[in-house]
């Protein structure tokens, strides 16, 4: 069985290396992964006022989370935390209350950034999002990943040996956590 996996990129900004991750590990996924993005850039700043009447942008937004078989949150980390733009993406994906987007819906967390404990106390803070969203997280591999120049290449490519093996490792547990999940719980839509 193929899984499709949406990956959501935490940064908005063109020249994200969250984003060039993201590549990254489309590549390095087993076969059995489908990556595609699921992008959260024209959303609107999130009000319970669009409740009753979801924008086409937001409904296009839950329609992609509810099309695919589990969710990779590849995010940054702005001021030891959850970047502006990602936390609205998943305030929109929550709601309407008793139409949450996440539950049920297998994930997993990973990041980069050039510091050295590389998004670790953001990726906390998502893990108890996505907890109280009901969405099943992968626990472990843990991926705190430190980045420097050149780590990925422009094809998508990863330069070190080590990191390119971890990478791969990650998404392989990845994949076996969704089978695990959809096992449990085959998807309703
Ligand atoms: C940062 N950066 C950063 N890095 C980090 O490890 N911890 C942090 O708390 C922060 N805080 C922070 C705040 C803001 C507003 C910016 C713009 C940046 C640095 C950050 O890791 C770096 O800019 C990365 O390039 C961000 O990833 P993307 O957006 O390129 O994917």
């Amino acid at each position: 069985t193929t899984f499709n996996v949406g990956y959501i990129v935490g940064s908005l900004a063109k020249g994200s290396i969250n984003r060039q991750l993201a590549h990254a590990l489309a590549r390095l996924a087993p076969p059995q992964l489908e990556l595609v993005e699921i992008p959260i850039k024209d959303l609107p700043l999130y009000s319970y006022d669009y409740d009753a009447d979801y924008p086409a942008v937001a409904r296009a937004f839950k329609q992609a989370i509810a099309g695919v078989d589990g969710v990779l949150f590849v995010t940054p980390e702005y001021n030891r935390s959850i970047p502006g733009a990602l936390k609205n993406a998943i305030d929109w994906a929550s709601r309407p209350w008793g139409k949450n987007s996440f539950a049920r819906k297998p994930s997993g967390i990973i990041g980069t950034s050039p510091g050295a404990i590389g998004t670790a106390v953001v990726q906390a803070q998502l893990r108890g999002m996505l907890c109280f969203c009901n969405s099943p997280l992968m626990n472990t591999l843990e991926a705190y990943i430190q980045f420097k120049p050149g780590l990925i290449a422009e094809d998508g490519t990863v330069t070190n040996e080590s990191t390119a093996e971890f990478l791969g490792n990650y998404m392989k547990e990845l994949h076996l956590h969704i089978e695990r999940v959809l096992t449990v719980h085959p998807r309703a839509n």
